[in-house]
């Protein structure tokens, strides 16, 4: 990923982003970081950036010029995500690094003095955003402190993966205590379950523990947590026929967008697919209200609800689909042994053997969740997850079929998402006979009835 700064201090910049675990990943060319003079720009002789404000007022602005030309720069032959840094701007959150972090270039506008003419701004900025309640001197720490949180959700930056997942504010709650050698450090001992080698109670422990602080210390994110355990429980009465929804919310990926004891409506901004369920037939109307007009996607659960949303927004595709999950605690076996991640290498291969965008295909591949079957290094097939968490995609070379291929390789995303602590789940679409008897075969159990997926 790409990271572009306009800034009156590059030095700042550079020194601050090159070193420690940030500076690892730009030397593995993971991430790049461009800083880039305003004052390089300016058309004034004396390399004047900045003047008074009209109207009057204390201190100097920034001018248009400069930072218009040296934006121009950047984006010459392509469109860029430009963020404004200023305590003006909507809140960053770890929600918000996540959003950024699926850009592959950003351009941070470091403000200094009183801020930048009001036009310049009008012209390139698409995001403003603030660190917090409170005024810096410049933009160059904020625009650090955001590139540091979305740079580490680069995969590969991070030593491993699982830690970008675990921690604090996935699940909306602070992450728990925790202890190094010695057990004993100024008569403070080590709480002893953590000695114990019980894995189900120390993680019993740690929830524990993280509830409490987050009650104690973040009462509103501690609300937010309590009500999608609640809809996570009113889901759970029909398990199976919500598994999408569960998981979604488990893998704290989807944000409850409405909720009450009949309805439930997630969306799941990763992949921009809103999920919908209802109890009753005369409450659906009431639950596509809080659906927005310009949804793209979505998955729901009732027929009744289906037809209601297709007078609505008529679909372009609709796919009515079987819901399958694998809820055993046993692995499954993986005869064919020569399965890998895959890599931007096999792109052709993915789009001549799949419906999905370049773009998505790049995307997936990008975040590792593509995974590809060799025959003496030769690619014969591939599965993958979705962004919104499924299983899928599986495909195997029509001279390879029947030879337990496609097993291996759903077998192999199955344990894959069991090991992350995850209920892996697919979807198949109705009358697909093969994927049927394959999810039958491999032990899934299907839901009771269909979901519709709206294109
Ligand atoms: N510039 C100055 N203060 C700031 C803040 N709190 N957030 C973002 N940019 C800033």
């Amino acid at each position: 990923m790409k990271f572009h700064f306009l800034t009156l201090f590059p030095e700042m910049i550079l020194q601050g982003l090159h070193t420690s675990i940030l500076g690892r990943a730009a030397e593995k060319n993971l991430i790049e970081i461009n800083a880039v003079n305003i004052r390089d720009y300016t058309t004034n002789k004396h390399g004047k950036v900045d003047d008074y404000t009209y109207g009057g007022g204390a201190g100097m602005l920034m001018q248009a010029q400069p930072v218009y030309d040296a934006w121009k720069a950047i984006t010459e032959s392509h469109k860029i995500r430009t963020v404004y840094v200023t305590p003006q701007g909507r809140p960053f959150t770890q929600k918000a690094a996540k959003e950024l972090a699926k850009e592959e270039e950003l351009i941070f506008l470091c403000g200094h003095y009183e801020g930048i003419d009001e036009r310049v701004l009008e012209e390139i900025v698409t995001d403003y955003i603030s660190i917090g309640d409170y005024v810096l001197t410049g933009g160059e720490l904020p625009a650090m402190v955001m590139t540091d949180a979305i740079a580490r959700l680069v995969p590969g930056v991070l030593n491993n993966d699982i830690s970008a997942e675990t921690e604090s504010f996935h699940n909306d709650l602070l992450e728990y205590p925790q202890y190094s050698r010695p057990e004993i450090w100024h008569d403070k001992k080590v709480p002893e379950v953590l000695l114990s080698g019980n894995h189900t109670k120390i993680a019993k422990w740690r929830l524990e523990q993280a509830k409490e602080r987050t009650q104690r210390i973040r009462p509103d994110l501690y609300d937010k947590y309590r009500q999608k355990e609640q809809v996570i429980k009113q889901l759970s009465k029909k398990k199976r026929l919500h598994i999408h929804m569960i998981e979604n919310l488990r893998r704290g990926k989807g944000e409850i967008h409405y909720a009450n004891e009949d309805n439930i409506l997630i969306y799941d901004a990763d992949s921009e697919v809103y999920m919908l369920t209802a109890q009753k037939e005369d409450s659906a109307k009431s639950l596509l209200d809080h659906l927005p007009a310009n949804a793209n996607q979505c998955v729901v659960t009732q027929e009744f609800l289906y037809k209601t949303l297709n007078e609505r927004l008529p679909a372009k595709q609709v796919q009515k689909c079987h819901l399958a999950c694998y809820t055993k605690k046993i692995a499954l076996p993986v005869k064919h042994k020569n399965i890998e991640n895959l890599s931007v290498k096999h792109l052709d291969y993915l789009l001549s053997h799949s419906s999905e965008r370049e773009s998505y295909l790049l995307e997936r591949l990008q975040k590792k969740e593509l995974f590809g079957a060799f025959w003496e290094e030769q690619l014969i097939g591939f599965v993958g997850i979705h962004s919104e968490g499924s299983i899928g995609m599986l495909y195997v070379d029509e001279t390879y079929r029947r030879l337990g291929i496609g097993a291996s390789l759903e077998s192999y995303a199955i344990n894959l998402q069991q090991d992350r602590g995850e209920t892996p789940f697919c979807f198949v679409v109705d009358g697909n006979e093969a994927s049927m008897h394959l999810q039958e075969k491999l032990g899934l159990y299907m839901a009771e009835s269909f979901v519709w997926w709206f294109f």
